[in-house]
């Protein structure tokens, strides 16, 4: 059967979600291909879209339907961002987000008839399963197109016509129906048929959905949590490949866990039995369910590092796997419970423990490990898997005092030594039990299937004991078994330090990477003498101000001056057609000096507590001037009286970044509470004021994509009960403000989608075309553009914590110190491979004398020395702008690139 040509691919969340992984999905394709092989590639859902579903899912029991519109609109957001890296119509999204739609109404409609579902497809898990394909469903529909696009021809396979389900829909409802819907077991028995299907078809590949098969009835269930694994492997038996590749976000499965023990060697072969019970004792990379289809049917498989695909290391399991007796791995599970029940009774008493074990039984609860004595019996259970509330323990202990007294130990963690054979190796484990000296230990259990030994302990002590054991068993002893053990997960980080494909870099890296050359001779020239310096990119501008400029539901488009007001960069913003939001009359008054013409019916004039002589030279200007509290028309009703004007409302709720950049909501000193309209309404007329539109503001940074059509929606709800005599404008402008997010990490997604921005502003103007909508961001067209330069000066180390101290500090870029946000920080000119430098982790520092001077706190960096030059990445907003002169230290200097053509206008969205 291995002679197949077929091969069973699974990109995992983290593999399929960026344009970066896409296009080594591509090329692994393609390596296939030319190997003469068949892939089948089964994907899951885009990270984190499944969490997300399962959530929409638990909604629906709710009776509230707004939250379930919201995270409709951000699973369509999602998805959207997702084409839109793989230049694909975001319209492929349409009929999921439709079916979603549909699907959230029947599961609240069936919560609200509050009776037994009339049959199984009917009820809330059979619902919630369809709720939650939708996440793997969309996404190879996603793969589908760019493959195709790609000139691969693919075929895609709904994964529910090739995997069937064992179990029947349960009779007796409501029970078993989570069991069947959503964690389902499929047979995985050889078909011949689906073979030659397979090797047959006239196309390149099969694309098809992990974590979802049909029941009996052709109904979706799903595979349970991380089943996508499991699809992957049961497809292979079922097809006969001859291999199972399983593409993730780590090259195996280690040692240990990496992320809590950096010094995890990957381990290069296991037997199935073995990466099964690393599997069951809490190693994530393969789900446990996904073994025994390939231990049944020998089929080998292999886990791939989706970021580094070139890496020819990595865990195979197969049947070569096993290599003499060893300990392979220690995995810890954690919220771990201790049940210790004694009783004297127990003496040679038969039948004791079956009397108990019923009552786990009868609360659903499954043991790990079972310690008995002639006393006591002695039990694990997870709590991270089963619920064990208060209540539940109580009824337990409770029905247990007839037999015996119960003491739960909650808090305490598994630590299991897996290999094959392990009991014939106790004694070499002999001298690794001294870390248990001082430390409690609650159960000692050597598993039946000889694979296992583990350790029960409070979670207090878990880490030293990890640490301390596993660097007993995998150090340099363990050198000789070199075919088994890899490199560390450090050395593997060092390795490939810096690789990570060019596609998956950040736009904020994207273009000074480009400029080095360029960068490195303004600073040896008299332009740049003088570091920290600022350097902006004219055409990231440009690129943005286009992509807002598409915006077909936004008429007035204002650019919030304060983010960044340099001279070259507010005309190039302009030549796009936006206007500007300014804030003081001093803002005004830049730009009549700086623009070559002054337009003051493309300016919003938003103030907060300013000197009222600013909001009368504005209105003598011409400026449309917004107000944000009723206290100054009462007190100035000589300068407001006949006014066109517009209004800042708080609706209620700030967003964003941080705490200081929320701009709405009870903490904050912005807007008018919408509980003020009455009075407003009556002092307006009162003094003959017109209106001209309503804004709101919420925040700055705000990572919510429905943020801003709540905002215009609750606006018109407000605008609507405006009188005809009070309005001076129709259609009314409704302002929903700037605070479009930015990507400022390298692992975080960018989190704004302009089309889903657009999407649902044009829904609302279909529905109140008596108004006109106007946006007002800063940062958005900015902060990406701008990066700082700045040279080391001295470097130390101080009780063990590295400082990397450079030229600038708080003074130049203060966000960092008062908003503890996140700039990337690296050297312009990656050092030379001779030098050898290490990653550390270190603080980078400015020269103020501040303690709070911190520009980067323990950050993972090469090692740097002085004389190094450093770059700041993503400080285009909020940079230059808010530095100041303190110590003496003088403003930084600005630098312009600018390297491309003027704008080609873009049809609108
Ligand atoms: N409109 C109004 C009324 C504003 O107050 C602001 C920003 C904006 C628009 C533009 O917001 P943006 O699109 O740039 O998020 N210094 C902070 C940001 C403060 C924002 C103040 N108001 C930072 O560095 O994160």
């Amino acid at each position: 059967m291995n002679s197949s040509r077929i091969v069973l691919i699974k990109f995992g969340g983290s593999s399929v979600s960026s344009a970066a992984c896409w296009h080594t999905i591509t090329t692994q394709i393609k390596r296939l291909l030319s190997q003469q092989q068949r892939p089948v590639i089964v994907c899951s859902a885009l990270s984190g879209v499944s969490n997300h579903l399962a959530h929409l899912a638990s909604l629906t029991l709710t009776k509230t339907r707004e939250p379930i519109a919201t995270a409709i609109t951000e699973f369509a957001t999602i998805h959207h961002r997702m084409c839109e890296a793989l230049n694909l119509p975001t319209a492929l999204v349409d009929s999921a987000v439709a079916e979603l739609t549909r699907l959230t109404q029947l599961a609240s409609t069936a919560v609200d008839s509050s009776s037994l579902p009339s049959s199984p497809e009917e009820s809330h898990p059979a619902l919630k399963a369809k709720i939650m394909a939708l996440g793997e469903y969309t996404l190879t529909t996603i793969g589908h197109a760019y493959l195709t696009q790609q000139g691969l021809k693919c075929w895609l396979l709904d994964a529910g016509d090739w995997l069937h389900s064992l179990s029947q829909p349960p009779a007796a409802l409501p029970y078993g129906l989570e069991e069947h819907y959503l964690s389902a077991s499929c047979d995985y028995t050889y078909n011949p048929e689906l073979n030659q299907q397979c090797l047959n078809s006239p196309t390149d590949l099969v694309i098809t959905q992990g974590f979802i098969a049909t029941d009996q009835r052709g109904h979706t269930v799903l595979l349970g949590r991380g089943g996508s694994d499991t699809s992957a492997t049961y497809l292979a038996a079922k097809l006969g490949a001859s291999s199972v590749e399983i593409w993730t976000d780590v090259p195996g499965i280690f040692t240990a866990n990496p992320q809590e023990i950096p010094d995890s060697r990957l381990l290069l072969q296991l037997s199935y039995n073995e990466a099964q019970e690393l599997a069951s004792s809490g190693a994530k990379v393969l789900h446990p369910r996904c073994i025994e289809p390939l231990a049944a049917t020998q089929i080998p498989l292999r886990i791939h590092w989706t970021h580094h695909p070139n890496l020819n290391v990595s865990t195979t399991v197969s049947t070569h796997g096993h290599s003499g007796y060893n300990v392979k791995g220690i995995c810890t599970k954690k919220d771990i419970y201790v049940f210790s029940m004694t009783s004297i009774k127990m003496w040679q008493q038969a039948g004791f423990l079956a009397d108990i074990f019923v009552l786990f039984k009868q609360f659903h609860l499954s043991c790990d490990t079972v310690s008995t004595s002639e006393s006591n019996i002695t039990v694990t259970v997870n709590g991270a898997i089963q619920n064990l509330n208060d209540d539940l323990l109580s009824q337990l202990k409770q029905r247990l005092s007839s037999i015996c007294s119960l003491s739960v130990y909650r808090d305490c963690v598994s630590i299991s030594l897996v290999g094959q054979g392990i009991r014939s190796i106790l004694h070499r484990l002999a001298p690794m039990l001294k870390v248990f000296e001082d430390r409690k230990v609650f159960v000692v259990s050597q598993a039946a299937n000889n694979l296992n030994f583990s350790f029960t302990v409070l979670s207090k002590d878990a880490p030293g004991i990890l640490k301390q054991l596993h660097a007993l068993l995998f150090s340099a002893t363990t050198d000789p078994h070199l075919h088994i053990f890899g490199p560390t997960w450090k050395q593997l980080n060092q390795k490939t330090a810096g690789k990570a494909p060019q596609t998956s870099t950040p736009s904020y890296l994207l273009w000074w990477q480009h400029h080095r050359a360029e960068i490195t001779a303004m600073l040896h020239s008299a332009t740049m003498n003088t570091l920290p310096a600022y350097v902006y990119h004219l055409p990231t501008i440009r690129q943005r101000a286009a992509e807002l400029g598409k915006l077909s539901a936004v008429t007035m488009k204002y650019y919030a001056l304060k983010a960044n007001p340099h001279p070259q960069i507010i005309t190039t913003i302009a030549d796009f057609g936006f206007g500007f939001d300014c804030v003081s009359y001093g803002e005004i008054a830049y730009l009549k000096d700086q623009l070559a013409t002054f337009e003051p019916q493309r300016i919003i004039f938003t103030p907060n507590f300013a000197p009222i002589t600013e909001y009368k030279r504005a209105l003598q200007d011409g400026v449309t001037v917004t107000i944000d509290n009723l206290e100054i028309i009462k007190a100035h009703p000589e300068i407001f009286a006949q006014q066109a004007i517009m209004l800042r409302i708080d609706l209620g709720t700030g967003h964003g970044h941080h705490e200081y950049v929320k701009t709405a909501g009870d903490d904050s000193k912005f807007g008018i509470p919408s509980d003020a309209w009455p009075t407003l309404m009556s002092l307006i007329q009162t003094h003959h004021i017109t209106l001209k539109g309503l804004h709101a503001h919420q925040g700055s940074g705000i990572d919510s994509m429905t943020t801003w059509r709540d905002t215009a929606q609750a606006l018109i709800g407000l605008a609507d009960t405006i009188p005809a005599d009070r309005r001076s404008a129709d259609p009314m402008l409704i302002d929903v403000g700037g605070g479009f997010p930015v990507q400022d990490h390298p692992e975080k997604r960018s989190a704004f989608c302009a089309t889903t921005f657009n999407t649902e502003l044009l829904k609302l103007k279909t529905c109140h075309p008596g108004y006109e909508f106007a946006i007002e961001p800063g940062r958005y067209l900015v902060a990406e553009a701008g990066i700082i330069i700045t040279e080391v000066h001295q470097v130390k180390t101080k009780h063990q914590r590295h400082y990397i101290g450079v030229d600038a500090g708080m003074h130049t870029l203060i966000r960092p110190s008062l908003y503890g946000a996140y700039h990337h920080i690296c050297h312009l000119h990656p050092p030379p491979h001779q030098q050898k430098r290490e990653l550390i982790t270190a603080d980078i520092v400015g020269p103020i004398c501040e303690s709070g001077d911190v520009l980067a706190h323990e950050r993972r960096i090469l090692q740097a020395f002085p004389q190094d030059i450093l770059v700041i990445c993503g400080a285009g907003a909020y940079g230059r702008v808010m530095a100041s002169q303190y110590n003496q230290r003088g403003l930084p200097a600005e630098h312009i690139i600018d390297d491309a053509p003027p704008h080609n206008p873009v049809a609108p969205l």
